[in-house]
């Protein structure tokens, strides 16, 4: 259900991460009064959080390993071929968590930035892992806007060959989940929150303001 608007379905291809301790986490960082360094600190934990969500389907390979009592083949999931892309700047913000989660995954940045009378996405930087297209790729940016610089990025990650791929943020708006919905139906979307809608700038309402400015306090 978006947040302050009345009942409504999930669309389809979105997951809402509800745990409560997401929610409550989330309530603080949407707050005003949250600091910065405490903003970092939870956007972290969050995305831990949902990490944990997002990754539940890793795939696992056995392992010989040897126990204190006795040899046994054990499962665990292969970080190599896992790819987290980042959304510069927010997306960093995020990254955290994810790479506490699985240290061995590899990592990549796309650098986009909104143009700011078009509101659209203009590519500044690029640097992923050569192999994408053996990679589950899991792109990262805390705030689904317009859908527009998620869906340029997604893009450009297939052009290198990405292929099998998950949509993070904390906090989505109908209109970016439309936009990127229909441009890559093929890519899940994971949130902690869907809110009512963007304003005339392209800010997600309620939401929490500016994520890059709030995890970098560049405000
Ligand atoms: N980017 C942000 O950081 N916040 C918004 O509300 C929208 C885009």
């Amino acid at each position: 259900m978006p947040t302050g608007q009345g009942e409504t379905t999930t669309p389809a291809g979105v997951t809402i991460v509800d745990h409560p301790l997401v929610e409550h986490k989330l309530t603080l960082l949407r707050s005003l009064a949250t600091p910065t360094g405490d903003f970092r600190r939870l956007a972290r934990e969050i995305s831990l959080l949902m990490g944990y969500e997002v990754l539940r389907d890793l795939p696992l390979q056995p392992v010989d390993i040897q126990t204190p009592m006795e040899p046994m083949i054990a499962r665990q999931v292969l970080g190599k071929k896992l790819c987290f892309i980042s959304i510069l700047r927010a997306g960093d913000g995020i990254l955290g968590g994810m790479i506490d989660l699985v240290p061995s995954a590899r990592i990549g940045h796309i650098g986009l930035y909104r143009d700011p009378v078009s509101h659209e996405p203009i590519e500044y930087y690029f640097k992923v892992p050569e192999d994408m297209a053996e990679r589950l790729t899991i792109v990262v940016d805390p705030m689904l806007a317009t859908g527009h610089s998620a869906a340029a990025a997604i893009t450009r990650l297939k052009r290198a060959g990405a292929a099998a791929i998950k949509f993070v943020c904390l906090i989505a708006a109908p209109e970016g989940v439309a936009v990127l919905r229909t441009a890559h139906p093929d890519v899940p979307i994971f949130t902690a929150a869907l809110d009512r809608e963007l304003d005339e700038h392209a800010y997600i309402r309620p939401g929490l303001g500016d994520a890059g400015d709030r995890l970098f306090g560049t405000k």
